[in-house]
């Protein structure tokens, strides 16, 4: 695993735009795995940044997002689709055609998953894939269960992840109780994975992560079997690893 430990959430930020950046330089029709939430805001807002600034394009490039809430339109502005559109795909220059995510609308699950997975495989699966981490150790809405889902597929969210969730919405009954997410499997095949992590609120489930036993009680954990992980965290996310 290559490990980088920076002082502040924006160096965390600037240093996995850096990568990003660097993948699109060197392969500029590279497939992107993408991830939404809190942690990855300042890193599109960097490279929305790089692309203004001429360092880098999207004319090329592929997305696919991880997960999508059940129930919600790409108008939902609570649905990942509407969190894209803002805070990356509408200030670059990506065809839109050329962006994933999982259609939350279309309530038949099986046919929402299988042709979302067909897709990534279509595309020749996934270079680079964005990660942030569930303070229960979720990875996309993989949730702690006794197994590792394999593929893209429709889960029920934790009480805690609503929770967690619930300040972007009105109230905790707003916010949807489904998802479709990508699979641990899904993840897996990525042929790179660059997870970031910030706040010392994380620092505790960052550490069963990769100092626990692999287990589909910490969905992350399984990222120690990855052969190309990059881990950007902040100071305060690492405090729990010198514990
Ligand atoms: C979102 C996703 C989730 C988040 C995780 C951390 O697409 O895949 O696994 O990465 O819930 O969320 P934040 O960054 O809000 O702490």
């Amino acid at each position: 695993m290559q490990l980088f430990i920076e002082e502040t959430y924006e160096d965390m930020s600037r240093r996995a735009a850096d990568l990003i950046a660097a993948q699109l330089i060197v392969d500029p029709a590279s497939t992107l795995g993408l991830a939404t939430g809190s942690t990855p805001i300042g890193l599109y807002a960097d490279l929305v940044e790089d692309f203004q600034a001429d360092r880098i394009s999207f004319e090329q490039v592929t997305t696919f997002n991880l997960d999508e809430y059940r129930g919600l339109s790409p108008e939902h502005d609570q649905s990942y689709r509407y969190f894209m559109q803002k805070n990356l795909f509408d200030h670059v220059d990506i065809d839109p055609e050329a962006t994933s995510v999982p259609d939350g609308a279309n309530p038949d699950a099986q046919a929402a998953c299988e042709s979302y997975e067909q897709a990534i495989s279509e595309a020749g699966g996934i270079d680079l894939q964005l990660l942030g981490l569930g303070h229960n150790g979720h990875i996309g809405f993989n949730e702690p269960c006794d197994h590792f889902p394999v593929r893209t597929h429709e889960v029920a969210l934790t009480e805690s992840t609503r929770r967690a969730n619930a300040r972007f919405f009105a109230g905790e009954d707003e916010v949807p109780t489904a998802a479709y997410t990508m699979g641990v499997g899904t993840v897996m095949a990525a042929r790179r994975v660059l997870m970031i992590v910030t706040g010392a609120d994380k620092a505790d489930i960052l550490h069963r992560a990769f100092c626990g036993p692999v287990t589909p009680w910490v969905p992350a954990s399984i990222l120690q079997f990855h052969p190309d992980v990059t881990l950007i965290c902040d100071e305060a996310a690492w405090s729990g690893m010198k514990a």
